[in-house]
């Protein structure tokens, strides 16, 4: 797939469908994200891919409000560095910009396998590092959701989460974040 395609084709969709996701699978999403660059090659990302249906029941506790929709994916990804795994120059902490550069190229690789991938902010940390036996001085950064985008809106979903399901949300413009030459 051309990287535009799948850079377009990304979408957080919120609807999904049963999908089986085979140990080839999770190989090639992870050695997409191998691939990232990292501050001195210090590859400080670490995944968990979760898809027994009893550790992900026992996740779904650990969500959110507004993340019921979670219950449909067939695999969570658990994301995780700590601050230690990677590069800090004067104030510059840089584990969670390349573990997120880890996952950003994870995700679209998902998307090149026709999957919807899609990452959240909203879970219990401590509960989430208890189910999953993540060590207390590592952070749970994100869990990435997969599963197949379903022809039905789920259920959960609440109006805003609908109107996004039919749209991608508005982005800035441009010369909302880019600047030429200085700051100005
Ligand atoms: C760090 C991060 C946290 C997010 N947290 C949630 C979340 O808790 N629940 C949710 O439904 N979507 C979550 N999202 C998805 C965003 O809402 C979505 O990416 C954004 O609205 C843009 O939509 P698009 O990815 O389809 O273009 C999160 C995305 C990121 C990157």
């Amino acid at each position: 797939m051309e990287l535009q395609v799948a850079l377009e084709k990304r979408r957080a969709y919120r609807s999904l469908a049963p999908v089986t996701i085979t140990n080839n699978d999770i190989e090639q999403l992870a050695k997409a994200a191998q691939l990232a660059p990292s501050c001195f090659n210090k590859q400080p990302w670490r995944f968990i891919f979760i898809r027994d249906e009893s550790v992900l029941k026992e996740l779904h506790s650990a969500l959110s409000k507004g993340n019921e929709w979670i219950h449909k994916a067939s695999m969570m990804i658990a994301v995780f560095s700590k601050k230690e795994f990677d590069c800090t120059l004067s104030d510059r902490e840089y584990y969670l910009f390349d573990t997120g550069m880890a996952s950003a190229i994870l995700m679209l690789k998902a998307t090149e396998l026709g999957l919807v991938a899609h990452p959240i902010a909203g879970y219990n940390q401590k509960k989430a590092k208890e189910i999953l036996g993540i060590p207390e001085d590592l952070k749970l950064i994100t869990f990435i959701n997969v599963g197949k985008l379903s022809d039905c809106l789920d259920e959960s979903l609440n109006e805003r989460q609908i109107e996004e399901e039919k749209q991608r949300p508005k982005r800035d413009e441009l010369s909302e974040f880019i600047y030429y030459d200085k700051y100005s």
